[in-house]
């Protein structure tokens, strides 16, 4: 498979609640990426509703596909291949957007590449994010650039989603090692839940932080579970930290609930064990670049935090590409197919498939 065979991708995703599709060149340019979010049908559920959520697909797949090709003013012929989201996610929301992919491939003739969502979620930080698009957040130079001079490897990768928190070596493309997961809830689902506890709306992530901005970070001590014996030094655990934030609420007088602090206090002790595990991890590994990704990548904090405290330059999407979308597919997309080649038509979706690994003593 030759660079120019994975030049121009169709890539879907429809892995939870976003139904998205995007065409990206070479890996990292966006020529468009369009993204129909349900948030606002899940919100009174204070959740993602699963048939809902595949039953809204249905409806979206096909338009958001037709405005992908249209904003990059494209039709099939120009394309080199398709890719979609294969897992992990909803079984009923993944099995549209690989329905969809695999009819689409199959009568245009296009190879299909299945992704795994975390290497999307990975490969968020290889895209370009066009000029003017939250430029702040953007670190030189790009890491399609450090790979050409052959600089990127190895990266280390903390992945904090509302599904996944996993701390990842990445030795090269498609190289992986896991040095950490969540033992529990994920940084995104304990933003979630404590967002409910504390009567924020859905999603929590956002709420919290919008909460968290007239709030004092000091205010409650909660815990840090740093969880550092050796074996899991750098596994991560939030449901402690969640039940202290639940105890401190029924505590307190639910007529005055102090939500701005206890939001603050709940956002600090989360971006303290995610920063203070990465770097050891970055110390120990002695990686050159650390990338934050998954949707709590969009945390302010954690990413002005990150900056501060990290040994390494860090590398953190814009705010567009942290939360799910479809160019992240395109763009790990890319790389698969240089390593892979396409995917049978045959395949299936996986609601729990795990990211990859390179053989290690610890697999
Ligand atoms: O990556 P994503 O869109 O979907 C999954 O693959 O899970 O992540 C969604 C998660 C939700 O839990 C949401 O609360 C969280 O990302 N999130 C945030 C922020 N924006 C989204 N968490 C903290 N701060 C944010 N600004
Ligand atoms: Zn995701």
């Amino acid at each position: 498979m030759s660079l120019h065979d994975a030049g121009l991708l169709l890539a879907i995703e429809t892995s939870c609640d976003e139904t998205a599709a995007a065409v990206i060149e070479e890996g990292h340019r966006i020529r468009s990426n369009v993204v129909a979010s349900q948030i606002e049908l899940h919100r009174p559920y204070g959740g993602v509703f699963p048939e809902i959520a595949s039953r809204q697909h249905v409806l979206d797949i096909l338009p958001v596909i037709e405005r992908a090709l249209a904003d990059a003013d494209m039709g099939w012929h120009d394309l080199t291949g398709m890719a979609v989201t294969r897992g992990p996610g909803l079984a009923g929301s993944l099995l549209v957007g690989v329905n969809a992919a695999k009819a689409a491939a199959w009568a245009r003739g296009l190879p299909l590449v299945a992704v795994n969502h975390l290497e999307g979620h990975l490969y968020s930080n290889w895209l370009d994010s066009g000029v003017g698009i939250d430029p702040a957040s953007i670190t030189q130079p790009s890491l399609p650039a450090l790979d050409a001079a052959g600089r990127a490897f190895p990266l280390l990768v903390l992945i904090v989603s509302g599904g996944h928190s996993e701390l990842i070596l990445m030795g090269g493309h498609g190289i992986y090692r896991r040095l950490g997961a969540t033992l529990d809830d994920a940084a995104g689902e304990a933003f979630d839940k404590v967002a409910r506890l504390l009567g924020l709306s859905y999603p929590g992530g956002p709420a919290i932080q919008r909460a968290a901005q007239d709030g004092d970070p000091r205010a409650f001590d909660f815990p840090r579970a740093l969880t550092n014996h050796s074996e899991h030094r750098f596994d991560f655990s939030f449901s402690g930290l969640k039940t202290a934030v639940l105890r401190q609420v029924r505590e307190l007088d639910p007529e005055h609930l102090p939500v701005a602090d206890l939001a603050a206090s709940f956002q600090a002790a989360v971006v303290d064990v995610l920063l203070s595990k990465t770097a050891d991890a970055a110390r120990e590994f002695r990686v050159g670049r650390v990338c934050i990704c998954g949707g709590v990548a969009a945390n302010r904090n954690l990413r002005t935090a990150a900056a501060e405290r990290l040994p390494v330059p860090v590398s953190v999407p814009p705010f567009f590409l942290c939360t799910d979308n479809g160019a992240m597919i395109g763009a790990a997309a890319h790389y698969r197919l240089l390593k892979d080649g396409p995917t049978a038509l045959n395949f299936d979706v996986e609601p729990n498939l795990p990211l990859q690994m390179a053989a290690s003593p610890r697999q």
